[in-house]
């Protein structure tokens, strides 16, 4: 078996924390304890470009027990856990090609390493293992049955492809599952980007001035954390509505050059590119904190800092000091602009994951039962799957709800009743 991860003998590590993780992924373990009885994926390769953490081993083993040989690799080059790597190898004999740190060529040749084992299902964050299907490797495509998307760069990257006409197979947009984006782009992502800043800088972030760059899913989660841990926050929006929304839930919503001038720390959850650039560098006050929590490093326009820079330095792990040559001011970025809560932290929490990652196995089946039949687009998480993650979710949480009477049923779908 082919496989290319840091160290094997960090695989002890890894298999604690997968065992840790697991404790908080219940909903998975039904779904794992079903394919093992069923196994619906008997005899499928998936191939998945996710990241490397101790959840994702969880997913994988479910993959596997659902009778599908899977394939690894990592979905950004900061984001893989060495440990969990080491322990998906040695342990459960997954071909993982995967390293913490690894430069953009490896990032490359680990995604074809993941192509070349052949998959007919693709399992991806960010959507570049179906972006490289759709063009170096398009050989390929004809093998396929469909794909399966995590992110809202990667749906948005796939709707775009789709609209053009030109995506060659179906694939779930797995991010779209309410199940999902309510819970992992906002609780996840609001909690592991605080904890990934936190960690890299140990800044108090009471009596701050926190600057959050987009007010989606991942910035109203992002928000909320900081402002309940004491943080004065700011919202800077290129859509009307949801910098209304920032509004009314308490937020300074301003352009982001006039809050560059009074933020202490600064974070991107947009999936855009060059959200902090110049002319916001120019306003930085010295000392500035900047980190991005979106999918690519394109939020914070790093090759403008550095030009702008005289001098910079790593003055701590996963922190750059640039030196501005005008003035001498000091900008410290956290994580080289890459998702913030992966690279210094462990990304979202398991019990998060766990809907995210049900989702996942959820739709790898879907894929493998229907795939043929589908068109080729991106389709939505099916409605009652997603209904299903909620109630086996809260169903572990001891949390049980009302069902509607039949009484209830009928004035719900009924016209006839007013006044
Ligand atoms: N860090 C993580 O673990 C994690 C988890 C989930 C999603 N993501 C990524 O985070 C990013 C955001 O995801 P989301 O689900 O919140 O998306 P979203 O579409 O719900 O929100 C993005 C927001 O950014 C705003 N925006 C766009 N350009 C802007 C600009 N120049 N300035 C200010 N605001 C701008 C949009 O109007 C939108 O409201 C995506 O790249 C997604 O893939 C990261």
């Amino acid at each position: 078996m082919k496989y290319d991860v840091k160290d094997l003998g960090l695989a002890r590590e890894g298999a604690l924390r997968i065992e840790w993780a697991a404790r908080n992924m219940p909903v998975l373990r039904l779904i794992r304890d079903r394919f093992q009885r069923q196994r619906p994926l008997r005899g499928i390769r998936i191939g998945c470009c996710l990241h490397v953490t101790s959840e994702t081993a969880n997913l994988m083993e479910t993959l596997k027990a659902g009778g599908a040989a899977v394939s690894l690799c990592a979905s950004n080059p900061l984001s893989t856990q060495d440990d969990v790597a080491a322990s998906l190898a040695k342990d459960l004999k997954i071909p993982v090609f995967a390293i913490k740190g690894e430069d953009t060529k490896t990032y490359y040749d680990h995604l074809n390493a993941v192509l070349d084992f052949k998959p007919r299902l693709t399992m991806d964050d960010g959507a570049d293992l179906v972006s490289a299907l759709h063009s170096a490797r398009s050989a390929q495509i004809k093998h396929m049955l469909g794909g399966t998307e995590e992110t809202t760069t990667g749906v948005i990257r796939l709707r775009s492809l789709a609209d053009q006409g030109k995506l060659l197979f179906p694939v779930i947009a797995v991010n779209d599952a309410c199940t999902k984006h309510y819970f992992d782009n906002r609780y996840g992502t609001g909690q592991s980007s605080i904890d990934g800043i936190l960690r890299a800088t140990n800044m108090l972030i009471a009596g701050s001035t926190f600057v959050v760059c987009g007010y989606g899913q991942c910035g109203r989660g992002v928000a909320s954390r900081a402002q309940g841990m004491g943080a004065h926050v700011i919202v800077t929006e290129v859509d009307p509505l949801k910098a209304l929304e920032a509004v009314m839930d308490g937020y300074r919503v301003m352009p982001i050059v006039k809050a560059a001038a009074e933020g202490d720390i600064f974070i991107t959850v947009t999936g855009d590119a060059a959200v902090i650039d110049q002319a916001a560098f120019e306003k930085m006050k010295d000392g500035a904190i900047v980190c991005n929590s979106g999918h690519f490093d394109v939020e914070v326009n790093l090759q403008t800092l550095r030009r702008l820079a005289s001098k910079v330095r790593r003055i701590r792990p996963f922190v750059q000091e640039y030196t501005l040559r005008a003035g001498g001011r000091k900008i410290n970025v956290l994580g080289e602009g890459r998702l913030i809560n992966l690279a210094a932290a462990e990304g979202h929490p398991s019990m998060v994951m766990d809907m995210s990652f049900a989702n996942q196995a959820l739709a790898s089946e879907f894929m493998a039962e229907h795939g043929r039949e589908l068109e080729k687009i991106v389709y939505s998480m099916p409605a009652e799957l997603d209904q299903e993650i909620a109630r086996l979710k809260l169903k572990s949480l001891g949390v049980r709800i009302d069902t509607l009477t039949a009484e209830q049923k009928k004035y719900l779908t009924s016209w006839e009743a007013g006044t």
